[in-house]
Formats: C-alpha cells, structure tokens, sequence
C-alpha cells in the first residue's frame, strides 16, 4: 500500500525538471503533487498528434451512464483567441498560442446533478495530468464568454454544449512547485457533517449577489469589447505561473 508523502516539496520531481525530461509513466502521486496551473508557456507549438494523443488518453475517465460523450476542439488561430478575450474570456488568452475547446454531449434528464459539467471534467482533470507528465502547462479556463456566443463562433451544434477553455503549451524553465495549503484544513468526516465550522469563503452574501448581478450585466452587454480594457482590472490576478 502506497503512503505517499503529502508534502509537494518532498516529490524527487518538479516542474523545471520536466522541462527537460517529460516522463509520462512517472508515478501517478507525483503527477498529481507537482502539477500547477501556467498561464504562460514557450512559444513552441505543440504537435497535433501528441495533443490528441493526449485528449484520447484522457477520455478513460469515467463519465455518467458512460456516454464518453467529449469532443474537443484544438484553437490555434489568434483571432479565434482574441475573440475570446474580446468578448470577455481570461485576460491572459491572447497571449497563448494553443487552446483546447472542451464539449460535451448535453441532452441528459439529470440536471440536477449537472452529469453533463461532472462528466465533462473527469476527462479535463485526466488531461491536465498526463499533460503535466508530458511536460506541457495547462490552465483550466471557465472564463469565458456566454455559452451561446462560444456555440455560433465555433459552429458547436446544439446537442453539444461547451465546457470549458483549456490553454496549454510547453513549460517555460524557470517553474517551481509552490506548496499547498490544503492539508491543515478539515476535509473529511464520518457518516455525516461533522465539520466544525462551515467554509467561510470569501465571495458571501451581499458580495457576492454584486458580483453575480455586475457579471450577468457585463455578459448581457453586446458591445462589451469596448469594456474590455476597463474590465481587465477588475480580473483575479494569480502570481503563481502566470
Ligand atoms: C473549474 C475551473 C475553472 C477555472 N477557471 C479559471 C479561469 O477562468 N481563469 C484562470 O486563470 N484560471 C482558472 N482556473 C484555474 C485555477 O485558478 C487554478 O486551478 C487554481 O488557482 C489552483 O491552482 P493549481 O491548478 O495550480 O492547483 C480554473 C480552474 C477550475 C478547476
């Protein structure tokens, strides 16, 4: 039986070292103790065959009533990216050169359980590992325009819905694996709640009715390019890889 350390420090790999030496059968806890999100990547693409190499691999994953129902859409051309951005998408999109659109069959009677969105990620997160063993960055972008805009630009049909925006390229060397923070939390109980005290996040009450009320009124805004500069600011910026 495996007793991994939880430590990420303690892993005998890190991300600068896959820059050089991509090993995708290195052991599965290493892959998940070192991968890290990147916002920036070398300005090499990456190959066709290896990405659907890559994409095909991650649909082992499991999915609801295993529908396996993914597509994805690789996007290399800048206007297609810039679009995103224009139209609202993660600030740092025109900068990467690779993308993958990720879809996913969208006619289920489940939709309290969204199985579409949980069974569209299964294979996003298996993706952003073997990815990471292969020494290509990633980051998971939801982001991202209103569905119906992302559907006409991108031909999506309607028995289809749009997921999610993955950015990847190859690591740039100067990556280090920052620490977690999760292990002091409490993150696990018996048999019921038993969690002394309830997640208090940040984004609560009247703050988070203003933010959710803003945002529905950005993306309602047809002609919100013009805003984009302006809203720029406003983005959750991350220091780590980015
Ligand atoms: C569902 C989901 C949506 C995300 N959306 C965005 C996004 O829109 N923009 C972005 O820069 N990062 C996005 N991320 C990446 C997270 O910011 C990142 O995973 C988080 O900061 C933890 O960092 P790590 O992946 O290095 O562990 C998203 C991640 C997930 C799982």
């Amino acid at each position: 039986m495996i007793e991994p350390e939880l430590n990420s420090q303690k892993s005998k790999y890190n991300i600068g070292q896959l820059v050089n030496e991509p090993d995708l059968h290195m052991p599965l806890v290493d892959v998940i103790r070192t991968r890290r999100t990147v916002r920036r990547y070398q300005d090499k693409l990456i190959p066709h065959d290896k990405l659907e190499m890559l994409l095909r691999l991650s649909t082992h994953a499991p999915s609801a009533c295993n529908r396996r129902g993914w597509r994805f859409i690789i996007i290399e051309d800048q206007k297609s990216l810039d679009w995103l951005y224009k139209k609202g998408g993660a600030a740092f999109i025109p900068k990467v050169r690779q993308a993958v659109l990720v879809c996913y069959f969208g006619h289920t009677d489940n939709m309290e359980w969204r199985d579409v969105e949980q069974s569209a990620s299964t294979a996003i997160s298996y993706f952003q590992l073997l990815a990471h063993a292969e020494g290509i960055g990633s980051c998971w972008i939801c982001h991202l325009p209103p569905k119906r805009e992302v559907r006409r630009f991108f031909k999506i049909p309607s028995n289809y819905t749009p997921i999610a925006l993955l950015t990847v390229g190859y690591y740039i060397e100067d990556m280090n694996v920052t620490e977690r923070r999760v292990d002091s939390e409490e993150l696990v109980t018996m048999d019921y709640w038993k969690f002394s005290h309830a997640p208090d996040k940040d984004t609560v009450g009247f703050k988070l009715f203003l933010k959710r009320t803003l945002r529905k009124l950005y993306y309602l805004f047809p002609k919100r390019e013009w805003l984009r500069e302006l809203t720029h600011k406003f983005e959750k910026k991350f220091h780590n890889h980015d």
